[in-house]
């Protein structure tokens, strides 16, 4: 007689197929050929209109490699037009109560659910995932996401007072998550108050069209959302538009970094969520089996084909062999296959080049000496599938731990120490997202700080929530989506109207000219052959190039001499705030401590401060002496928030707690503007060390004698060696030097908007944050001057998903 653990043994699954006719016959209601070709509009000011370019695209079925739709190639008339639409529609959409766009977007969470099959059929037949996760997965959370951005709509009034939208927004998506991104960005843009032109992925466009017939449905006013298909080619057009206020970008590091070039100098504010090479960390005294799981969720879901994906599975050393073999023995069980199959693990890969790549990413990692590992059974070989994939003796340097492969392709590495564990987790140059496994929470809240990520899930991973901020550090980009952190992309600061217009000085400071002249100062000028070295590693150091700077005042008088910055300067500055990070890890109360010695010191000598700020510029010395009082108030400010600029607890959809920590970014580059110069200074060094930056500054290039002048009091300060280093010399050529530095991992810059532009392009190469004005600020003014404007741009956020339970 036959067992009951026989036949569970030899039990096979039946198909069980998920009805695409709903999602045909919406294809055919577009028109085409026999319900299998519809053909697509372009979505402008709230209707489908023919693309001006006459050009057209096939969408592929990849589970088929039939064809499903066309779908128009935008030209530059097609992108006019949507931006003319966002455009107009802007007024009306931005000047709305809050309340009535939190009426839209609730509409749109509501009109989402109703349709959620016809778009989890729709996504699974564009995109080749499985309806297991478009349905479970993918259109909950999108719906989440529209409910939850409903809330900050209405709350926008009271909870972000004195901001407003930016303006138009140009979003651009991948092909990975098609509706799921289109809600992270559309969502909170439009809760905010902006109006969108969406670029969809040219592999993936139809569930944003689907999306766009919901907007109609909804009731939005015209030109609110537009929604352009096209490759590349729209993209950049997008990009590169003038009246384009802001870009959202998801996508590869590749494009982000041309994207930043394109904008750099534009004045567009820019968010980019790009790749990932994400670690998933397992202790030797984790949940082996709950591993298992979990490495499933990581790698091979969505075929892999995601951004945060764990990547690289980092094992301690004495669990290794154990784990891989359990991982195998799960491999055999996944099923591949036709992604409306409800039983299916994994779909299909979205496109040959997908698939090529991920086929050639592999060879290669055979080639360089690692052992590959695939199940006994085969794919489907109709259509673009391929198989779990596992690597061992994979060596930290080898491409397949280096590249995102963006396929079901995990790597394997062991590790002997949670130090070791970190470095390995850190040797690669994104940071996106990492997983942590362990049964010691102790350990676990130790390691998850020191991961260079924007999310850690410990015991738990790929875990999304619209309450939760999402994004990257290093180069997997910067800027946030979701949460209270993911609201600010999509806001700038009242006083901030009119942005893109100055030359970074209220009072146009001309370059060492006699602007006024004043009568001289009372009180008596220090000696004027000064010369002034940098401030480097906590100490003054000799300048690199021999020949010194004149610093002039106004009336022509030689004030005192400081070093010429160079390149070499610049390298020796960077190494010392390097070296200074244990900075970060100092506690609030610590900084805050040093911060107030500094205003301690620099009060006593305030006529001092002021005579030389007089002598500088020439301003009076009750203007010169109220810029001593104001930067002494102001580090008194940043001292104060030292301890004060906590994070918060995200209320996500987890049973368990979600901790959105601020942390530093690391070495920080700031160009200090030339408009008074000692307060301006100080307004930006202060925020980026309260929070446990390390800075690089360069002061103002025709006023420096403020900020060299701080060196003795930075020296009786206890300000530890390295923290903070002054380099002195011509501002725009530093800051090109700092904003190329592969080992600056922030630059701000306060200056002309050339220089600006240069400083934005040229932080593509690692992908760094920049914070770039050339417009005007009265640093005397406190609302522009201070607060948490200035804390935001000094950290990033980490989101640490702790589930609760055994
Ligand atoms: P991609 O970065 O080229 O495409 C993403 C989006 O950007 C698409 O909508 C595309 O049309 C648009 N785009 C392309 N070039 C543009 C330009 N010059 N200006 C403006 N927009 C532009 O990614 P692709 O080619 O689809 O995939 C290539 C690799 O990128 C993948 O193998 C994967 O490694 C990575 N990737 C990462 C994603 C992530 O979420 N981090 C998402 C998609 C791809």
């Amino acid at each position: 007689m036959t067992t009951v653990s026989e036949i569970f043994q030899t039990m096979a699954y039946g198909p069980a197929p998920e009805s695409d006719k709903q999602a045909r016959e919406w294809l055919a209601k577009h028109g085409g050929e026999g319900g299998l070709g519809g053909e697509f509009g372009l979505f402008v000011g709230g209707s489908w209109v023919k693309p001006a370019s006459g050009e057209w695209f096939d969408v592929i079925n990849p589970a088929t490699t039939q064809r499903i739709a066309r779908v128009p190639q935008a030209g530059k008339a097609d992108v006019d037009a949507a931006v003319a639409a966002a455009r107009a529609a802007f007024p009306g959409w931005s000047g709305l109560p809050g309340h009535v766009r939190a009426r839209y977007l609730y509409a749109l969470a509501r009109e989402v659910q109703r349709h959620a099959r016809l778009l989890a059929v729709l996504e699974s037949m564009d995109n080749g995932k499985s309806i297991r996760e478009t349905r479970d997965l993918d259109i909950p959370l999108v719906t989440r996401h529209f409910y939850h951005h409903a809330g900050w709509a209405q709350l926008q009034e009271s909870e972000f007072a004195g901001a407003t939208p930016v303006g138009v927004v140009g979003q651009i998506i991948p092909w990975n998550f098609p509706l799921l991104m289109v809600a992270w960005k559309v969502a909170p843009a439009l809760a905010a108050g902006n109006t969108v032109v969406l670029k969809p992925a040219e592999f993936t466009p139809l569930t944003a069209l689907a999306f766009a017939e919901i907007v109609a449905e909804a009731g939005l006013p015209p030109g609110v959302l537009n929604v352009i298909t096209g490759d590349g080619r729209t993209g950049a057009l997008l990009v590169d538009h003038p009246d384009v206020d802001k870009i959202a970008f998801t996508g590869s590091t590749e494009v982000g970094r041309v994207i930043r070039k394109a904008t750099a100098g534009s004045g567009k504010k820019l968010s980019l969520e790009l790749g990932g090479k994400s670690p998933f960390i397992v202790f030797d005294d984790a949940d082996l089996d709950s591993v298992v799981e979990g490495v499933v969720d990581a790698i091979w879901f969505n075929q892999g084909q995601v951004c945060c994906a764990g990547s690289r599975l980092l094992v301690h050393e004495g669990v290794a062999e154990r784990l891989v073999a359990k991982l195998r023995a799960r491999m055999e069980k996944l099923r591949v296959g036709p992604p409306l199959d409800k039983a299916i693990d994994m779909g299909a890969i979205v496109a040959p080049v997908q698939l090529e790549r991920i086929r050639g990413l592999v060879s290669k990692g055979v080639e360089e000496g690692a052992t590959m590992w695939q199940p006994s059974w085969a794919c489907p070989t109709e259509g673009y599938f391929y198989p779990p994939t596992l690597f061992t003796d994979v060596s930290p340097a080898a491409t397949i731990a280096q590249v995102e492969i963006f396929g079901p392709v995990l790597v394997a590495m062991s590790f002997r120490t949670p130090k070791e564990a970190v470095e390995l987790a850190n040797n690669t140059p994104y940071g996106l997202a990492a997983s942590v496994w362990t049964e010691n929470i102790n350990l676990a809240l130790d390691v998850a700080p020191k991961i260079k990520a924007g999310v850690v899930w410990i015991n738990c991973t790929n875990v999304f929530d619209a309450a939760s901020g999402f994004g990257g550090y290093r180069e997997s980009g910067f800027g946030r989506e979701g949460g209270r952190e993911g609201m600010w992309e999509y806001l700038k600061l009242q006083w901030d109207e009119g942005r893109g217009t100055g030359d970074g000085s209220k009072r146009s400071v001309a370059k060492g000219a006699s602007r006024r002249t004043r009568p001289s100062s009372p009180v008596p000028l220090p000696p004027i052959d000064r010369t002034y070295k940098m401030f480097i590693g906590g100490k003054q150091a000799r300048p690199d190039a021999p020949y010194p700077r004149a610093i002039v005042a106004p009336d022509g008088r030689r004030l005192a001499e400081v070093g010429e910055g160079n390149r070499k300067d610049v390298r020796n500055a960077v190494e010392a705030a390097r070296a200074a990070e244990g900075w970060a890890h100092t506690t609030g109360h610590t900084r805050g401590q040093i911060l107030y010695y500094i205003a301690e010191n620099l009060a006593t000598r305030t006529d001092e401060f002021a005579a030389r700020i007089d002598a500088m510029t020439s301003c009076g010395p009750e203007r010169a002496r109220a810029e001593v009082d104001a930067a002494v108030s102001r580090l008194f400010t940043y001292a104060s928030w030292a301890d004060k600029y906590d994070g918060q607890v995200h209320p996500t959809t987890i049973r368990g707690v979600t901790l959105a920590m601020n942390e530093p970014i690391g070495v920080v580059g700031i160009a200090a503007p030339d408009d008074l110069p000692l307060l301006g200074f100080v307004s930006l060094v202060a925020p980026a060390v309260a929070v446990g930056n390390t800075v690089v500054a360069i002061p103002s290039e025709i006023h420096p004698l403020a900020a060299t002048e701080l060196y003795s009091v930075l020296e009786t300060s206890d300000v530890p060696a390295g923290v903070i280093n002054i380099v002195t010399g011509s501002k725009d050529e530093l800051s090109k030097v700092l904003a190329d530095h592969l080992d600056v991992d922030a630059m701000w810059y306060f200056g002309n908007r050339a220089a600006a532009a240069e400083v934005e392009r040229a932080s593509a190469g690692n992908m760094k944050r920049t914070w770039a004005e050339w417009h005007a600020r009265d640093w005397l003014e406190p609302r522009e001057g201070e607060g948490r404007e200035f804390l935001r741009e000094a950290t990033q956020v980490k989101n640490i998903w702790i589930p609760y339970g055994e």
